[in-house]
């Protein structure tokens, strides 16, 4: 495969070639990914300042909340651990390769294997007041939220809360000292940039799907974090470098390069969306 392959070109073919052999996910499942995911979760938190966002009420002694495409489940951890013992906390992905064993997992945490392309099971429809995901850029597939969100949706109470958030992979930029040079680390970035135009799209989307009241909210990290969250992207792409690009060599000389420019003061910057939406009641 061409070293030069961006994600927003070729590269996403490879990754939907990659789909289909195997279950259709770009990144990895090993413990330097599930570790990336615990680091990120935290940084997430701090940017965001918190898991739920305020506009959406928790307070229900029978609160249910679903988390989909859970990964490590780690944001589902942190938010049932501070939360009344008779609240219920599902996770679900297409795979739990990185979620803790069963018999170890806390009382009110559920984890259950579950494909967001297909029906969800009968017994969580509409079983829901909140349902989270986060970060699955890489599953929507065609440019296309339509079909993820209407399964989401199911999930829903009418009257419950989605927030959905992810990273903005469009405006994504290297930024670099004054006078610095970021040609590698902005060749990198590129790797990872999508055309993931409907992000821009979605809040009317989501208007348009069977809810109201849908806030967009932009976060973005200053300076001072910059090179921790630059190292959360440097290994997502080396995640997406060994599983889609394929290109050992090439990949390991530009990570080289590309982290040299890091030490010398550049980092990707990446802003994040969060949208809360009401599912009409
Ligand atoms: C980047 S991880 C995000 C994990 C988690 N949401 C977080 O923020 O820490 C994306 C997750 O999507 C899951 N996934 C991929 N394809 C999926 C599908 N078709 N249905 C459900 N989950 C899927 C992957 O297994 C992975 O755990």
């Amino acid at each position: 495969m061409d070293s030069k392959l961006t994600r927003s070109d070729s590269s996403l073919n490879a990754l939907n070639g990659y789909a289909k052999r195997r279950d259709g996910y770009a990144l990895m499942r090993d413990c330097n990914a599930s570790a990336r995911l615990t680091a990120q979760h935290y940084l997430w938190k701090d940017l965001l300042g918190y898991l739920v966002h305020p506009d959406i009420p928790t307070r229900s002694a029978d609160l249910k909340v679903a988390d989909v495409a859970t990964g490590n489940g780690i944001w589902l951890h942190d938010l049932a651990s501070h939360a009344i013992p008779s609240a219920e906390f599902h996770g679900f992905d297409i795979s739990l390769d990185q979620v803790g064993h069963r018999s170890w997992l806390p009382a009110n945490i559920h984890m259950h294997t579950w494909n967001v392309f297909e029906e969800p099971p009968p017994q969580f429809c509409q079983y829901f007041d909140i349902v989270h995901v986060r970060l699955i850029t890489v599953v929507i597939k065609n440019n296309d939220p339509k079909p993820v969100l209407a399964n989401l949706t199911k999930l829903l109470k009418p009257g419950g809360f989605l927030q959905w958030d992810e990273v903005d992979t469009i405006s994504c930029f290297v930024k670099a000292v004054p006078g610095g040079s970021a040609e590698k680390l902005d060749q990198l970035n590129s790797q990872l940039k999508g055309r993931d135009t409907w992000k821009y799209q979605m809040a009317n989307i989501m208007r348009q799907n069977q809810y109201s009241e849908v806030s967009l909210f932009n976060y973005e990290y200053d300076l001072s974090m910059a090179r921790f969250w630059n190292d959360i992207y440097v290994s997502t792409w080396k995640e997406f470098a060994k599983n889609v690009l394929k290109t050992p060599e090439q990949s390991n000389e530009l990570e080289i390069e590309a982290m040299a420019e890091v030490r010398e003061g550049a980092s990707i910057m990446t802003p994040k969306l969060v949208w809360v939406a009401k599912k009409h009641t």
